[in-house]
């Protein structure tokens, strides 16, 4: 029994993007988590995901694209916004976007796909978070926004499943409610 596992499992939780500071994950250690979230369930091997890895500069860089695109789709954002939208990544030291990319494939679903490419991002989740990293699986506006998709260069079969924030938690968050068992779990007795 891997009791250090399963107490981690137990007690994981989210740490929000702006409560991560450095150090990140990089080189060999990012390599090892993304290798482990890429070792997922894959209904036919089709690897329906790709992660697309933002450190350094290309988190500025990113606000520019996300700024350009409230701008685009958006009336008038106030300075305040613009500039909000110009530190999205800059919260943490570390951004991983995990996009999922669906090919057409008899007896592996889209649906199937995107459940492997939701399985990769906690996955990556997890492993950042056993080598003592803080994560946080964020969307927001800026996964759905057609100017960043461009910006991002997606193909048409592809959509963002998360950007996950990686840092140093600057403290332990507090827990949170779950659900109970018995309003989520029934034994089926026909
Ligand atoms: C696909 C997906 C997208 C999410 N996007 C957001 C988001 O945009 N903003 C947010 O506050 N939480 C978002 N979350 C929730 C957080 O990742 C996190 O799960 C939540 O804060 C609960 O904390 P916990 O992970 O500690 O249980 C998202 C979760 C999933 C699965």
């Amino acid at each position: 029994m891997n009791d250090a596992l399963l107490q981690a499992l137990e007690t994981r939780r989210s740490v929000k993007a702006d409560r991560l500071q450095e150090p990140a994950p990089s080189g060999a250690e990012l390599d090892r988590i993304l290798a482990i979230a890429a070792r997922v369930p894959d209904h036919k091997k089709l690897v329906p995901w790709r992660f697309i890895v933002f450190e350094g500069e290309a988190r500025a860089k990113a606000g520019e694209l996300f700024a350009a695109a409230c701008q685009a789709e958006e009336k008038e954002p106030s300075h305040v916004r613009l500039e909000t939208e110009r530190a999205r990544f800059l919260r943490a030291p570390l951004v991983v976007a995990v996009v999922s990319r669906v090919a057409k494939r008899p007896g592996a679903p889209e649906w199937e796909q995107i459940l492997s490419a939701g399985a990769a991002t906690f996955n990556l989740c997890l492993a950042a978070n056993a080598m003592g990293y803080g994560t946080s699986w964020l969307t927001e506006w800026v996964a759905y926004s057609p100017t960043v998709r461009e910006g991002l260069a997606l193909a048409e079969n592809e959509r963002i499943v998360g950007f996950v924030y990686i840092g140093t938690p600057m403290e332990k968050p507090e827990d949170r409610d779950r659900p109970k068992l018995a309003d989520i779990v029934s034994r089926w007795a026909p």
